[in-house]
């Protein structure tokens, strides 16, 4: 079966640091990851150089996403390949309604699929039912993307966004951080709903909590740049009682 993204050797540097030292990842698809690791290990600059990001430079390594190479694509390709990704800090676009952002991303998508765009009509049906799944308001919608969101409500909007584009793989960024709990087991339930046969997706958080909600089928922990353990669920749990000490312990040496 070919892998949903396949990363190989991976290095990134950022202003000639390198933070990324070797990455080596496999994810296939209809199954759900977790990346877990220490403030700084590098967590979200593996997100950022997955969407594409140009402030991080790739000095090694190969990512393909299908078998497609990911890195010598632009972020719209990426998108429209079925890359989706939830930032730990999302965005906020003043002047720009959320229903007007989703709308303009929900149909550059569809016209990369090749695609009928939706009308203004098709695209509020397809939006209020999903909204009133994640619990964003109308009146969320209807304000500028992000302005003045509280944290927990920046998080639900990046879940309906994701819910709308349906990509194929899907990275959460901290999903959980700055959730209450109701709000928490919304996210969680958001990702699960989008789960499928055809779907893979990283979630990235601190939290062993969110993993009691989504349960991934594999951990990576990424500490220093580099995946030092990869287990089930129960490495979570591990994590919680020990911490990363063992792991910086390791790197140190
Ligand atoms: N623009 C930048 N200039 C210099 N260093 C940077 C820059 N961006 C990131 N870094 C460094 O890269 C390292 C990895 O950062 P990253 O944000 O990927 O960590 P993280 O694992 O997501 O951490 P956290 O758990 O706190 O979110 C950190 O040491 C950070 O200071
Ligand atoms: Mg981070």
């Amino acid at each position: 079966m070919m892998a949903m993204l396949e990363i190989e050797n991976l290095h990134v540097a950022i202003d000639g640091k390198e933070i990324l030292r070797g990455i080596d990842l496999s994810l296939e698809p209809g199954k759900t990851y977790a990346i877990m690791g220490p403030n700084g290990s590098g967590k979200s600059t593996l997100s950022h150089v997955l969407a594409g990001n140009d402030k991080y430079e790739v000095t090694q390594g190969r990512v393909t996403l299908e078998g497609k190479d990911l890195l010598t694509m632009t972020p719209e390709e990426r998108a429209g390949e079925g890359f989706f990704l939830g930032f730990q800090y999302p965005v906020e676009i003043p002047g720009v309604a959320g229903t007007t952002f989703l709308k303009t991303a929900l149909n550059s998508v569809r016209k990369f699929r090749g695609e009928d765009e939706l009308d203004a009509m098709q695209f509020l049906k397809v939006v209020r039912s999903k909204a009133k799944e994640i619990g964003v308001s109308d009146e969320m919608l209807k304000r500028s993307v992000n302005v003045g969101f509280s944290g927990g409500e920046k998080k639900r909007n990046e879940i309906l966004q994701m819910a709308i584009l349906e990509p194929k793989l899907g990275v959460l960024d901290e999903t959980d951080s700055g959730l209450d709990i109701d709000a928490l087991k919304t996210v969680a339930d958001g990702v699960n709903r989008l789960s499928g046969p055809n779907r893979t997706m990283l979630v990235i958080t601190h939290y062993q909590r969110l993993l009691n909600y989504i349960v991934p089928d594999e951990i990576h922990v990424l500490v220093n740049g580099k995946i030092v353990a990869t287990g089930d669920k129960e490495l979570a749990h591990e994590l919680e009682k020990t911490g990363y000490c063992m792991f910086l312990d390791e790197e140190a040496a």
